[in-house]
C-alpha cells in the first residue's frame, strides 16, 4: 500500500501543523479498541423451544452455543456501542470523547432506516458537529471502515477517527421455522476503534484490499422495506416474510471460503509478510467451519485464529473489533504484534488488511 496524501476541503479537528496546514502522517494504527456485549444470553437449546432446531444441529454446522440479546425494546446499534467507545477511549489513553475527530459506523441493523447510526452516537457522546458516517457493508463493513478511517488519519483530515461495528439482530430475525436457517447464526454486539497516527515508524496498518461482486446480492438480503416498491412494505410481503433476512447458506460458504483466502494471501503479499509471521489472525465469525477451512487453506494455526463465534454468534459488523478488543485483552496480542483481519459478507462485499500494532 503506497501511502498517499488525500486532497479534501472538509474541515474539522483535523491533523495540523505549526502554521494550521493539515499534515499528513506516515501510517495509521489501532489506537485502542473495546468491546460489548448485551447481558441476554440466548443458548441453542432457548431457540429450539422456538423453532425446530436442536444445539447438536447448530453447533456440528456452525460451532455457535449461545449468542447475546438485547434485553429490552429500545436498545439500538448506538447504544450497544457507547460501552465499547468508553472502553476504546481509555485503551487508547484518550481523555474524553472530545478527542473523537470523526465517527464512522459500519452496521446493516441502523437504530433506524435513517439517519444513520452515527449520528444518534455522536449525539449521545456529547459531540455536536463531530463528522459521522455510516457504512452499510454488512460483514465487511469494519474493514470498509478502516479503510476510511486509514485514508483521512493519513491524509491529515482527521487525527482520531471513532470506527465502530455493531448490530441488533434479534429484532430482525424470524424466529420460527421459516427463519430457523438465518435466526440461528445472528447475535447482538459491538466493537469499537480508536484509529489514529502510528508514533513508531514501523507501526500500522501495511495493507487494505476491499472487494464487492453484487452478481450475489440475493443470496444474503434483506428484501423490503424497499425503494424499488411501490408501497415499500405491504402485508402480503410481511406475511411472505420478506422484511426478514433470506440466505442461500450454502452459496456463501462457497464463496466465503474461497474469497477469505485469496484476499488474504494479497494483503500478505502487499505487506510483504508471510502467513508465518502473523501472530493473531482475526476472521469475521459466519461459521467456525468456514474459518477453519480459511485457516487450512492460509497455513495459519487454528491456535492463531480468533475463534469466539460458540459465545456471542455472527454479529456482522462487530466480529472484527470484538474479536480483536477480546483477543488483545486475553494478551493474545500487543503492541508490535502482526494481525490479519478478514471478512467476506452479503453484498457480496469482502476484504482484508494487515496491520502492525
Ligand atoms: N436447524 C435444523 N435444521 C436446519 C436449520 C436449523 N437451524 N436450518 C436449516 N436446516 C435444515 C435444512 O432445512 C435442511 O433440511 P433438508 O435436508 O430436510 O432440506 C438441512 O438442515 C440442511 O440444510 P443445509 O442448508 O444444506 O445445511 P448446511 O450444511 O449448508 O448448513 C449453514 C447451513 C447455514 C450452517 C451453512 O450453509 C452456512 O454456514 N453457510 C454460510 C452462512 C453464513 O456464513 N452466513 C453469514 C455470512 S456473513
Amino acid at each position: 500500500m503506497t501511502p498517499r496524501v488525500v486532497h479534501s476541503s472538509l474541515h474539522g479537528r483535523a491533523c495540523r501543523g505549526k502554521k494550521g496546514a493539515m499534515k499528513s502522517v506516515a501510517a495509521s494504527t489501532i489506537l485502542g479498541i473495546g468491546h460489548y456485549v448485551p447481558s441476554k444470553v440466548v443458548t441453542n437449546d432457548d431457540l429450539a423451544k422456538l423453532m425446530s432446531t436442536s444445539d447438536e444441529w447448530i453447533q456440528q454446522r456452525t460451532g455457535i452455543k449461545e449468542r447475546r440479546y438485547i434485553e429490552h425494546s429500545g436498545i439500538g446499534a448506538s447504544d450497544l456501542a457507547l460501552p465499547a467507545v468508553k472502553m476504546a477511549l481509555e485503551h487508547a489513553g484518550l481523555a474524553s470523547e472530545k478527542d473523537v475527530d470523526a465517527i464512522v459506523f459500519a452496521t446493516l441493523s441502523p437504530d433506524h432506516n435513517f439517519p444513520g447510526s452515527g449520528c444518534f452516537l455522536g449525539h449521545k457522546l456529547g459531540l455536536p458537529g463531530v463528522p459521522a458516517l455510516d457504512v452499510r457493508n454488512q460483514c465487511s463493513g469494519f474493514l470498509y471502515g478502516l479503510s476510511i478511517a486509514d485514508a483521512w488519519v493519513r491524509g491529515g483530515v482527521y487525527r482520531h477517527v471513532l470506527l465502530v461495528g455493531a448490530e441488533v439482530h434479534s429484532t430482525g430475525i424470524e424466529l420460527a421455522d421459516r427463519g430457523r436457517d438465518v435466526a440461528v447464526l445472528f447475535g447482538d454486539g459491538a466493537g469499537a476503534a480508536i484509529i489514529g497516527p502510528a508514533t513508531d515508524p514501523d507501526q500500522g496498518l501495511r495493507s487494505i484490499k476491499l472487494h464487492a461482486d453484487g452478481s450475489g446480492a440475493k443470496d444474503l438480503w434483506l428484501e423490503a422495506p424497499a425503494s424499488a416498491y411501490v408501497p415499500r412494505l405491504t402485508k402480503e410481503m410481511m406475511d411472505e416474510g420478506k422484511h426478514f433476512p433470506a440466505m442461500n447458506g450454502k452459496q456463501v460458504f462457497r464463496w466465503a471460503t474461497e474469497k477469505m483466502p485469496e484476499v488474504s494471501r494479497a494483503v500478505l503479499e502487499e505487506a510483504k509478510i508471510s502467513a508465518g509471521d502473523i501472530d493473531l489472525f482475526v476472521p469475521h465469525q459466519a461459521n467456525l467451519r468456514i474459518n477453519q477451512l480459511v485457516c487450512q487453506k492460509l497455513g495459519i494455526p487454528e491456535s492463531k485464529a480468533v475463534a469466539n463465534i460458540e459465545k456471542y454468534g455472527n454479529t456482522t459488523a462487530a466480529t472484527i473489533p470484538l474479536g480483536l478488543s477480546e483477543a488483545w485483552r486475553e494478551g493474545r496480542c500487543r503492541r508490535g504484534s502482526n494481525v490479519l483481519m478478514a471478512a467476506f459478507g452479503s453484498g457480496y462485499t469482502w476484504g482484508a488488511a494487515v496491520l502492525k500494532l
